[in-house]
């Protein structure tokens, strides 16, 4: 019996006589992540609200009550005070109508849906919000790439080995390490700065799949809402979850960065390589260990990413094989979006506060340079004296083996030992090898020369106005 006198209260309970299996209730329901909507709801009914009234469906008057009334349930939602009805309020849309007929009396209240279905209401409320959460992101985004070129160019003296394979390969910058990385970030920000541009279209309007038969002005309510334009199917409008997909997948890639970012400070900040410090406030210790200074934030930032992927690859199997608009698979987009934009929007502030407070070892970098490092810069030298660089780069090599051989430093081999090899290495080799000489000849656009790498903040600072 009870179950039945609240099936009555259901909003489609109209046709449905027996009562609903209790974990089907439970299983059914999205008010309890559907909620965070609540602003976008009220909003979008406020809209919808008004475009009736002004296409004739609602009276000023009842217009007047349903606005006052929706922003009474708003502040509810504000103030902490609005109690969910359990098993009644299905979802926010659901849980917001009921309360306004509370408070405005149903004879009003059950005017505003006219038209309007919760299809078109949901792919609304979930627009609105991750258009706000995405702009927010773009700027956490933008100042962590802020950081980055500023970093950048204020350390942009300091050397370090630069890597292939893990092993050592060139002597590098070290700003030119952090803008390899500011540089795909940057890709990041204009993809998402593309993103939000498909998801700020207005699916309301739509109905439940077919249309709005009573003449609603659909681009006014869009403008209301601050959307850029509408969708323009409303089959399409209501079956459309890809602007979930497509943010997951923008969020999986800047994860896959992050990760790759954070794994390479991992490594840095060993002892074996001590090339950073992490600052405390982005460590934590060991409960066993009293010596540990675990890196934590970086491990955080690469494990979630893994988290970040699972949202789109499960997302995407959610879409795969759905039939034409709307199908309540759908509602399933609502809680990966929900917290995959808390891991991005918290990873990407993590990380600016992992590089803005992490204190670098100048020494330690330098002293992990090594002079086989240089073995490429002493086949260029023949290279300039018109050795083909085949053959110098097989003259470098015996000049690499014969330093393993002697156990002579290649930087302290002779000039004899040199000659030994080559005839045509000239006094002038001694020049060779030093480091700072070695980046600085890497000096076309995108190299690690000093001119060039500050050229690459400039390109990324442009990006950042
Ligand atoms: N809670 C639902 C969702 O998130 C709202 C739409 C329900 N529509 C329906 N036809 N049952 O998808």
């Amino acid at each position: 019996m009870a179950s039945q006198q609240k099936q009555a209260n259901m909003l489609w309970g109209g046709r449905f006589t027996g009562g609903l299996d209790p974990l089907m209730v439970a299983y059914n329901e999205s008010i309890y992540f559907d909620q965070v909507l609540h602003k976008q709801d009220i909003l979008g009914s406020i809209a919808f609200a008004r475009a009736n009234f002004n296409a004739g469906i609602l009276t000023k008057d009842e217009f007047d009550k349903i606005e006052t009334g929706l922003q009474a349930v708003e502040a509810e939602w504000v103030a902490g005070t609005f109690k969910i009805v359990p098993g009644v309020d299905e979802d926010i849309h659901t849980a917001n109508e009921r309360r306004l007929g509370e408070l405005i009396g149903k004879d009003v209240a059950g005017k505003l849906h006219t038209g309007r279905s919760r299809n078109e209401q949901v792919a609304t409320d979930m627009r609105m919000w991750l258009r706000d959460e995405l702009r927010a992101i773009e700027a956490h985004l933008v100042s962590f790439l802020k950081v980055t070129a500023q970093r950048a160019a204020t350390e942009v003296d300091l050397l370090m080995p630069g890597y292939t394979h893990l092993q050592r390969a060139q002597p590098i910058r070290w700003s030119h390490w952090m803008m390899s990385y500011g540089l795909a970030f940057a890709s990041d920000l204009e993809r998402l700065r593309e993103v939000i541009k498909r998801v700020n279209r207005s699916p309301l309007g739509c109905g439940a799949l077919a249309g709005n038969p009573f003449g609603i002005d659909r681009a006014a309510m869009a403008q209301e809402l601050g959307f850029d334009s509408l969708l323009w199917n409303s089959m399409g409008g209501v079956a459309d979850r890809d602007f979930v997909a497509e943010t997951l997948q923008w969020g999986a890639m800047l994860m896959q960065h992050i990760s790759r970012w954070a794994e390479d400070l991992i490594v840095y900040s060993t002892a074996e390589f001590g090339f950073v410090r992490l600052a405390d406030a982005y460590s934590t210790g060991s409960s066993l260990m009293p010596q540990k200074k675990n890196p934590d934030s970086l491990e955080l930032l690469r494990g979630k990413s893994g988290r970040a992927f699972g949202h789109m690859a499960g997302f995407m199997m959610t879409l795969k094989g759905l039939p034409s608009t709307y199908n309540k698979d759908l509602q399933e987009s609502v809680e990966p979006m929900l917290d995959h934009i808390k891991t991005v929007a918290d990873s990407i502030q993590i990380a600016e506060g992992v590089l803005a407070t992490l204190a670098t070892q100048p020494l330690k970098m330098r002293a992990a340079l090594d002079p086989f490092m240089l073995a490429t810069d002493l086949a260029d030298y023949l290279v300039r004296k018109g050795v083909p660089f085949r053959e110098t780069h097989h003259i470098s090599g015996e000049c690499v083996a014969l330093s393993e051989k002697t156990g002579t430093p290649m930087n302290e081999l002779t000039f004899e030992q040199l000659q030994s090899v080559d005839a045509r290495f000239d006094k002038d080799i001694s020049e060779v090898f030093n480091y700072d000489k070695s980046v600085e000849m890497r000096s076309a656009k995108g190299g690690t020369s000093k001119a060039s790498v500050l050229e690459q903040i400039a390109v990324l600072q442009a990006m950042l106005e």
